[in-house]
């Protein structure tokens, strides 16, 4: 098995290299190039321009390891690693010309099953600020220089990030979760990047985070920089962050969050 390290430097190239894209044609301006799943879920010339430098740059460096990603699919490999990539994470954001939006890059080993993998590498990086989290695994989570560790919620109630699905037929149960959430929360945040979202209670920023519905790209690698920082990452009791439910927050509020959730 190769070295997290080496994979993580890896990542962490490509990671600017698209980042990089992503932002200037960012100021190009940028167009809808089609919609996916719903009428909300869009993609746009930018997130398959990125995706096609992230794959081809994977496979130059290691061309047997395999690929999943947000806009071109899955293709395996032989290597036992699979590279999860989320173009751009925040697509909405995106389009609208919110700054807030991630490329996200991850290594796994084993199945690429977001139940079955073992996350080896996680880097999130938002091109319009210039953040780069990154993560290899026993390592711990890192922003730039600076190592990174989960938030203990304050007596006022815990900083929650949620978001919400693009398919309407979702949304009543979305929002019935979050009002058994509430009393638990001094606020709430739906900031649009699941990726970031995750960065951001690895870093302290938000005491926790759920949310039903995300894609692997969407968590692989945001979801090693909260266990590399010391948090929880779960999903329906007991089992894996996945799309019934990805829950990550500092270990003291895990228990709360998910009683909550399955009340
Ligand atoms: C979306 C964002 C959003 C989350 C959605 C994701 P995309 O990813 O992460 O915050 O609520 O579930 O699909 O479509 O912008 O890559």
């Amino acid at each position: 098995m190769p070295d997290a390290q080496d994979l993580a430097d890896l990542a962490l190239d490509i990671a600017r290299e698209a980042g990089e894209l992503a932002r200037r044609r960012r100021t190009e301006g940028v167009a809808i190039a089609a919609t996916k799943s719903a009428l909300a879920d869009i993609v746009t010339e930018a997130d398959r321009e990125v995706e096609a430098l992230v794959r081809r740059r994977l496979e130059e460096a290691r061309p047997s390891d395999g690929f999943l990603g947000e806009e071109s699919g899955a293709e395996p490999g032989t290597s036992g690693v699979t590279w999860v990539v989320d173009p751009i994470d925040g697509t909405v954001n995106y389009a609208y010309g919110i700054p807030h939006y991630a490329v996200s890059i991850a290594a796994v080993e084993g199945e690429p099953d977001p139940q079955r993998w073992t996350a080896l590498v996680g880097v999130v990086l938002n091109p319009a600020t210039g953040e780069l989290f990154r993560a290899a695994r026993g390592d711990g989570a890192w922003l730039d220089d600076r190592r990174l560790a989960v938030s203990t919620p304050s007596a006022a109630g815990a900083l929650v990030a949620t978001g919400f699905g693009y398919d309407p037929a979702t949304h009543d149960g979305d929002f019935a979760r979050l009002r058994r959430v509430m009393p638990l929360a001094r606020d709430i945040r739906r900031a649009g990047a699941a990726s970031l979202d995750l960065a951001y209670v690895a870093a302290g920023r938000l005491d926790g985070y759920f949310e039903r519905g995300l894609n692997p790209w969407d968590h692989a690698a945001g979801a090693l920089l909260v266990e590399e920082a010391g948090g929880v990452v779960g999903g329906v009791p007991g089992g894996r962050p996945g799309r019934d439910m990805t829950i990550a927050t500092g270990p003291e509020l895990f228990p709360r969050i998910l009683d909550a959730l399955n009340t």
